[in-house]
């Protein structure tokens, strides 16, 4: 969504202050986003955090002569490529749904030639009075989109459906709503390996490694938003899916070797998932005790498939495979030859010593091996490595970006 613009509508309601993480993660996307700000959600938000945030200034006035005389009302609602309402409270959806236009927000929402989504918040039973509900179906017939609301508790102290969704979820559905529309990677099949593998000793015990599956997931987010069929094969982790990725969850390296077979063929593969090397030659059928002056268990490995290797040498290799290196130490060299050595295209290389942080963190910094050289990337938050890679995917099979 890089150089797309968003023209969010924050509405009055305790959800408004989600809206000021929602606008970094749209921009984080690579979008801008200017906003309009009703005088309700004026009272939970200020404009100061939201121009600070957004970087641009805050409209609040229908009748403000300067806003007129710099960008009147009609043209700022058709100056951004999708209008988000969020929050979108039970009066906004009403004035909409039923025309109604008296201030700024509801003039623009009137007026605008551009898509609308809007992520209601509001107290349940306002939710699911028959009036709210008239009005959603009258919007959604008239092409609004939603995203939301979610089931929880409110902080009105009542639990159901009314909670805004979060703004991770509202900026997937807008960079969802972008790829649609033309992603990068529109019309091609991508495969991510993600997560640790757990290697069964007996039915309660198993051997495995700390990987939490962040950078995996957050690659098959920006493939999928990218437009990407998105096959996303998991070992276990503790995160939640992208939306748009179909998700394949798998306990040991066998099992996740089948899973990315069945999703072949794929345009592109970036296997990140941090395979056990080994697992214990023998799972026993029952818990193994421990008794009274008997032996120690002496543990006996075996060599677990090489999932990146196995598809370097498949009859239907992907297009483009990408193999990730977590290494303790040089790093680079040691990529440079895992990367003939596995026969893949690319490897992206990171140190996982414990010092960096970046196993179970949110950061990381990669080096990316190919042919033609390394790249060094800085410190970057694991979703913007994915968006990065993503795009890189996209100038290498689709020469755009
Ligand atoms: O050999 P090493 O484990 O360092 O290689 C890392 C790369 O190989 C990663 O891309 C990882 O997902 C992949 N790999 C694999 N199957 C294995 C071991 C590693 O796909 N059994």
């Amino acid at each position: 969504m890089r150089g797309k613009s968003v023209l969010l509508i924050i509405g009055g309601g305790i959800a408004a202050y989600k809206s000021l993480a929602l606008i970094r993660r749209i921009k984080e996307r690579g979008a801008t986003v200017r906003a309009i700000l009703t005088a309700a959600g004026a009272e939970f938000v200020t404009p100061l955090s939201v121009a600070s945030l957004s970087g641009e200034k805050v409209f609040q006035d229908l009748f403000s002569l300067t806003d007129e005389a710099e960008m009147g009302h009609i043209q700022l609602s058709r100056s951004a490529d999708l209008v988000v309402v969020a929050p979108a409270t039970a009066d906004l959806m009403a004035k909409l749904a039923n025309g109604l236009a008296n201030d700024l927000a509801s003039t623009a929402l009137l007026a605008t030639d551009k898509p609308v989504l809007m992520a209601p918040a509001m107290n349940v039973r306002m939710w699911n009075h028959a009036a709210t509900q008239r009005n959603l179906a009258t919007l959604k017939q008239d092409g609004v989109l939603f995203v939301g609301p979610n089931d929880g508790d409110m902080a009105c102290g009542e639990f159901g459906p009314g909670r805004m969704a979060e703004p991770l979820e509202i900026a997937g559905t807008i960079e969802n709503f972008f790829a649609s529309n033309g992603g990068a990677l529109s019309g091609l099949k991508a495969l991510v390996t993600a997560g640790p593998t757990q290697e069964p000793l007996d039915p309660v015990r198993f051997i495995a490694n700390r990987s939490s599956g962040k950078q995996g997931y957050a690659i098959a987010d920006a493939l999928a938003r990218a437009g990407a069929e998105t096959t996303l094969v998991s070992g276990p982790v503790e995160i939640v899916a992208p939306s748009g990725v179909k998700l394949l969850k798998v306990t040991t390296a066998r099992e996740m070797l089948a899973a990315c077979e069945s999703a072949l063929p794929a345009d592109v593969a970036v296997c990140t998932a941090a395979v056990a090397d080994w697992r214990p030659e023998i799972a026993a059928n029952n818990k193994i005790k421990k008794e009274k002056g008997a032996a120690t268990p002496v543990l006996r490995l075996v060599e677990n498939p090489d999932i990146l290797a196995t598809l370097a040498g498949h009859a239907r290799r992907p297009g483009l495979l990408i193999g990730f290196a977590a290494e303790t130490e040089n790093v680079v060299e040691q990529a440079v030859a895992k990367r003939l050595r596995k026969g893949c295209d690319w490897i992206v290389a990171n140190d996982v010593s414990p010092a960096t942080g970046i196993m179970g963190g949110d950061r990381n910094t990669v080096h990316v091996v190919t042919a033609s050289g390394v790249e060094d990337w800085p410190e970057l938050d694991k979703r913007e490595v994915g968006a990065r890679l993503a795009a890189k995917i996209a100038v290498a099979l689709k020469g755009a970006a």
